[in-house]
């Protein structure tokens, strides 16, 4: 149903937030604000945050967040239109009035509930009844006492057309609503439209199907012997909505606060062997892929779900096709968890055979959802060559994609690439390497752990992933070239003294001498080379010099000589000038990945982003640079630099 929104913020107004939540939660004033424990998380030191201002309560723990009506459903586990009754009751305020539609949809909803009660204490009586005998003697054959067949509420069908319809139907309930909530049959076959209606479940024991709040809106029937199909359930009602729904939910909810997880199995006797096991916080969807929505109200439980799955091929593709479906919906701080049994093995066939120390010790080992997907692209295959390596990068980054949220999709990038090239090392060892090998920035590498088939990543922290810069010998060529050529050309440093005073040079005493070269050329402009090289020597940098100037030291950097022709001189230094900035925001990005990766606070996020918008212009500036026709379409061809020195790029 619709509020009017004036109304839920006369309620949000009567309503004290701090004073709604302080009733459930220590709150201590802090500024603007109230903080205490958490009442949605198990936590020790306060996360939990309420602004009055603002109207919400927010936990940095679990995320949880929400307004006063939001509170309410949380913590009574109402849905929304209970709440705001609930809410204005306690203010006085009258609910506006439904329309009469929406009054017909809500009764017409709560009769079928009281139906579906009611068909619920058939089916258990007459598991007790004679007629049940069968049932009940199934149920105990799998090990299931009276207290556990009460609390789940089993029962029985009985194998007959007409029991629940010859029970139920009469003043209060009419076949319509029977028809309607599933319970009966009515036959749509033009042919038989003449035959009346049957009872959807015979002669098999009942599992009610409950909303949040324990309501039972539909039922799942097995049958005692081999008969297809195992299970029968409800066919989507008013009440029912397949994908939408968890069985054992209305149990699960509050215990997940308690155990501070929730266990996703796959069958009505697996939720309720967990449960049994002590495993509180366990539902199951109702024999399809995890849904969307289903997902969603797993995260309202708990941040980390964990899926069990069986160990066989049809096991796998599911565990895949829920980590699929989650990856665009990932969250900071909300994942799934995968648990591969033993082939052939469901929880309750496990904790039957081994006990609950083997599940719990399964559910501890929990593979986390990054590694799920990347077991899925590796699996059964070797990554020996560039091109397979290639390949395997290729696709992670395209699973990677399918993530909407920014900061995980950057986590789960950079997360891969560490792996690709860990596995590169690994495969490169292999082929080459001593056992002492190294990677080249000399850490040791990761040790090997069995073939590359079944490649288990090493949790090991990942190198860094973008490109790194170049070797350092380059960047000091590259610096040695750019002082050598002013030297000899000084003439030219009217040009790009300025240029020369926005580099931070990466060798300590290069940069020194360009500093002695910038304080000269400031106090002093007009030189001839030789009074530049006596000032120099004099100033202590006898031995660079040297370094730089040697004509061995110019192999490498022609247009730095003496005698090169002006063109070609500056040419020379606005390469050198831009090689240098480019290893300077190379340098940058991958210092700002780092510390994003060890520190992800927001500070360091938008760092981060800033390096990548630098980059990303620094590769198109360099793009345009190398292809300036591509543009208008005719043949890339490749230019020199001109020697134009750009403006420095915005820090
Ligand atoms: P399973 O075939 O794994 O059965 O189906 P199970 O739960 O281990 O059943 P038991 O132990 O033999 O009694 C898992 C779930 O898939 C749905 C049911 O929800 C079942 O619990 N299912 C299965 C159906 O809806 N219809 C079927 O025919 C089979
Ligand atoms: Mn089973």
């Amino acid at each position: 149903m619709v509020f009017p929104p004036q109304f839920l913020d006369e309620l949000r107004a009567r309503i004290g937030l701090a004073d709604l939540i302080g009733r459930r939660v220590k709150l201590t004033r802090k500024g603007r604000e109230h903080i205490g424990l958490c009442p949605f998380h198990n936590e020790r030191s306060p996360s939990f945050s309420v602004s009055e201002e603002k109207g919400f309560f927010h936990c940095f723990g679990c995320g949880a967040h929400g307004d006063i009506i939001g509170f309410v459903m949380r913590t009574e586990n109402l849905s929304f239109p209970e709440a705001v009754q609930r809410l204005a009751d306690e203010a006085g305020v009258p609910v506006p009035e439904m329309t009469p539609e929406e009054r017909q949809t809500a009764q017409r909803q709560a009769s079928l509930l009281q139906v579906m009660e009611e068909a619920c204490v058939y089916f258990e009586q007459s598991l007790k009844s004679p007629a049940g005998h069968a049932g009940l003697r199934y149920l105990k054959e799998r090990g299931l006492d009276d207290a556990t067949i009460a609390n789940f509420r089993l029962g029985f069908a009985p194998d007959n057309r007409s029991g629940i319809k010859t029970k139920l139907m009469g003043e209060t309930i009419t076949e319509a609503q029977l028809i309607e909530g599933g319970l009966l049959i009515k036959p749509d076959d033009p042919s038989r439209r003449n035959q009346s209606s049957y009872d959807r479940f015979r002669g098999r024991v009942t599992f009610p199907i409950t909303d949040r709040r324990g309501r039972v809106i539909a039922f799942g029937a097995r049958t005692l012997g081999d008969n297809q199909p195992k299970y029968l359930n409800s066919p989507d009602t008013p009440l029912f909505h397949k994908g939408q729904v968890l069985y054992g939910l209305a149990n699960a909810w509050p215990a997940s606060r308690d155990e501070n997880r929730v266990v996703v199995a796959e069958g009505y006797m697996d939720v309720i062997a967990l449960v049994r096991a002590g495993i509180k916080a366990a539902v199951a969807p109702l024999g399809t892929a995890l849904t969307e929505s289903q997902i969603t109200l797993l995260w309202r439980m708990t941040p980390e779900p964990v899926l069990c799955f069986d160990g066989d091929n049809a096991g796998v593709r599911a565990a895949n096709r829920a980590a699929e479906r989650a990856l665009p919906m990932l969250k900071p701080g909300h994942s799934l968890r995968f648990v591969t049994l033993p082939t052939g093995e469901d929880p309750d066939t496990l904790i039957e055979s081994q006990g609950v120390g083997a599940m719990e010790a399964l559910l501890q080992d929990a593979r986390a959802l990054d590694r799920v997907i990347w077991d899925m692209e590796t699996a059964d295959q070797t990554f020996d060559s560039p091109e397979r390596l290639a390949g395997l990068e290729y696709r992670l980054e395209q699973r990677a994609r399918a993530i909407a949220d920014d900061k995980v999709q950057f986590q789960y990038l950079d997360a891969f690439r560490g792996r690709v090239r860990d596995l590169k090392y690994q495969s490169r060892q292999a082929k080459f390497g001593g056992p002492n090998a190294q990677n080249r920035r000399g850490r040791p590498l990761p040790k090997q752990r069995g073939g590359f088939g079944n490649q288990r990543y090493d949790p090991t922290p990942a190198m860094p992933p973008v490109p790194l810069p170049a070797p350092e010998a380059l960047i000091r060529r590259h610096e040695q070239g750019l002082l050598a050529a002013l030297i000899n050309h000084w003439a030219l440093m009217d040009e790009f003294a300025e240029t020369l005073g926005t580099l931070d040079f990466f060798d300590p005493d290069l940069d020194k001498l360009r500093q002695e070269i910038l304080l000269l050329y400031g106090s002093t402009p007009d030189l001839d080379s030789d009074a530049v090289y006596t000032h120099l020597q004099e100033a202590g940098f006898a031995a660079q010099m040297q370094a730089i100037l040697a004509p061995d030291a110019l192999t490498h950097a022609g247009f730095a000589r003496a005698e090169a022709e002006s063109a070609a001189v500056r040419l020379g230094i606005a390469e050198m000038v831009d090689g240098l900035r480019e290893q300077g925001w190379r340098a940058e990005l991958v210092e700002a990945e780092r510390a994003y990766a060890e520190n992800p606070t927001e500070e360091n996020w938008s760092r981060l982003q800033e390096c990548m918008v630098t980059a990303h212009h620094q590769n198109q500036i360099n793009r345009e640079k190398d292809y300036p026709d591509s543009v208008t379409g005719s043949a890339p061809q490749k230019r020199r630099a001109k020697a134009v020195v750009k403006s420095p790029p915005k820090r």
